[in-house]
């Protein structure tokens, strides 16, 4: 009853007053016009960055990372920058390889570790830096460790985990400033151990065939990860599609000079994703380049792989690390030969 009269008094309004009915119906048309354009703008907007539960398609991940304009510019500066690394910055020459190991500001140990270790292998033709971020409570002792071993590649951004992108771009920027005449760099974490040995000879038997080398362990087709308590955690907004393209684990990706600088080339128009090993994949997706897969990438360390891997991951403590190192070199060379360093003697108590 009610409901029929509301109705009917509505009706009595319109209804008889017929020379208000047309404009009625055009303020009705134009209201509607403007909220249709509202919610189509933000709907497509919506679906523009949050296609929620879709899967990425070559197109869509273009669009979403993708922009002409300079989206992603790398606006910090260096603190440290090591000379004589190369030829571009007073070297004699350049080395074959150049390795660069991502580390955390605080880990000195482990930096240490491999200084002592792998770092310092002087038979093999390469180079050594670590890629720190910043940290104003221990910046006075990264001073004194760079003025005692001149390795440290460091710039102004806050050393922490979702800033992993931004030191990753800038070891690529480095590397591809200071040494664009190294045919070959290995980008590497703190916490891996690295043959290598076997990397030169890889790249001796492997390398000249593929002159845009990208190799490491290859992850394909991950899951986004949208639980919040992940180390991993990805809001839609970041990152909106269900899986990953294919990348190379971050940990240690092995590419030639070529290759890091179409990468490094394009890095200002992706959009940055703060898981770097993801973020390096969308590019590398984006360009075509082929990712190659090794399981001499191993992820898991121990003794019995040291030997075949390229780089093993997680020695545990740099003690660990030296522990190995030491069991490694007995096993694999005479070390009575002139080319260990008095350095490398001591570690293996050599008169
Ligand atoms: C590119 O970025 C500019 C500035 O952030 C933005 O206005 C524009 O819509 C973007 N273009 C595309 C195609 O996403
Ligand atoms: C690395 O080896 C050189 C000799 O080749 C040695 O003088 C130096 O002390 C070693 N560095 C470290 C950190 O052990
Ligand atoms: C990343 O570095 C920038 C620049 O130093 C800083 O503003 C930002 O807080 C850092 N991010 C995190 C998560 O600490
Ligand atoms: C070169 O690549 C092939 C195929 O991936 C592999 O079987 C071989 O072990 C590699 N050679 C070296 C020296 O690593
Ligand atoms: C990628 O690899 C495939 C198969 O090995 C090859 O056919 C293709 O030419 C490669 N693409 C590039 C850009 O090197």
């Amino acid at each position: 009853m009610k409901e029929r009269g509301r109705i009917e008094i509505i009706l009595s309004y319109i209804v008889p007053r017929r020379r208000l009915v047309i404009p009625i119906l055009l303020l009705m048309g134009v209201a509607i016009l403007i909220f249709a354009r509202a919610t189509g703008e933000m709907s497509s907007l919506k679906t523009r960055s949050v296609p929620e539960f879709e899967e990425y398609t070559y197109e869509s991940l273009l669009s979403t990372f993708h922009n002409v304009t300079q989206i992603n510019p790398h606006k910090y500066h260096y603190i440290h920058s090591p000379i004589k690394i190369c030829k571009a910055n007073g070297n004699s020459e350049d080395p074959e390889l150049l390795i660069l190991v991502k580390s955390d500001v605080t880990h000195f140990s482990y930096r240490m570790g491999i200084r002592s270790t792998w770092g310092n292998f002087s038979i093999n033709s390469f180079k050594l830096v670590f890629l720190l971020g910043y940290s104003s409570t221990i910046e006075a002792l990264v001073q004194s460790e760079n003025d005692k071993y001149h390795d440290l590649v460091q710039e102004n951004f806050v050393d922490a985990y979702r800033n992993n992108t931004i030191k990753t771009i800038m070891a690529f920027n480095w590397a591809v400033r200071t040494c664009p005449g190294t045919k070959y760099v290995l980008f590497v974490d703190d916490d891996y151990f690295v043959n290598v040995n076997s990397v030169t000879e890889f790249l001796k038997v492997n390398a000249t065939l593929e002159s845009d080398l990208f190799v490491g362990f290859r992850v394909d087709n991950a899951r986004v990860f949208r639980y919040i308590e992940s180390q991993w955690y990805m809001t839609k907004p970041e990152y909106p599609f269900l899986h990953y393209p294919p990348y190379i684990s971050g940990g240690a990706m092995l590419l030639s000079m070529k290759t890091a600088m179409i990468l490094q080339n394009s890095f200002a128009y992706v959009r940055y994703l703060y898981v770097d090993d993801v973020y390096i994949g969308i590019v590398a997706y984006l360009l075509n380049i082929n990712l190659t897969h090794s399981d001499r990438f191993v992820l898991t360390f121990a003794s019995d792989n040291l030997d075949s891997c390229l780089a093993a991951h997680n020695y545990g403590s740099p003690d660990t690390l030296i522990q190995e190192w030491k069991i490694f070199l007995r096993r694999h060379y005479d070390y009575t030969v002139h080319i260990y360093s008095q350095q490398m003697k001591d570690i293996l108590y050599i008169k």
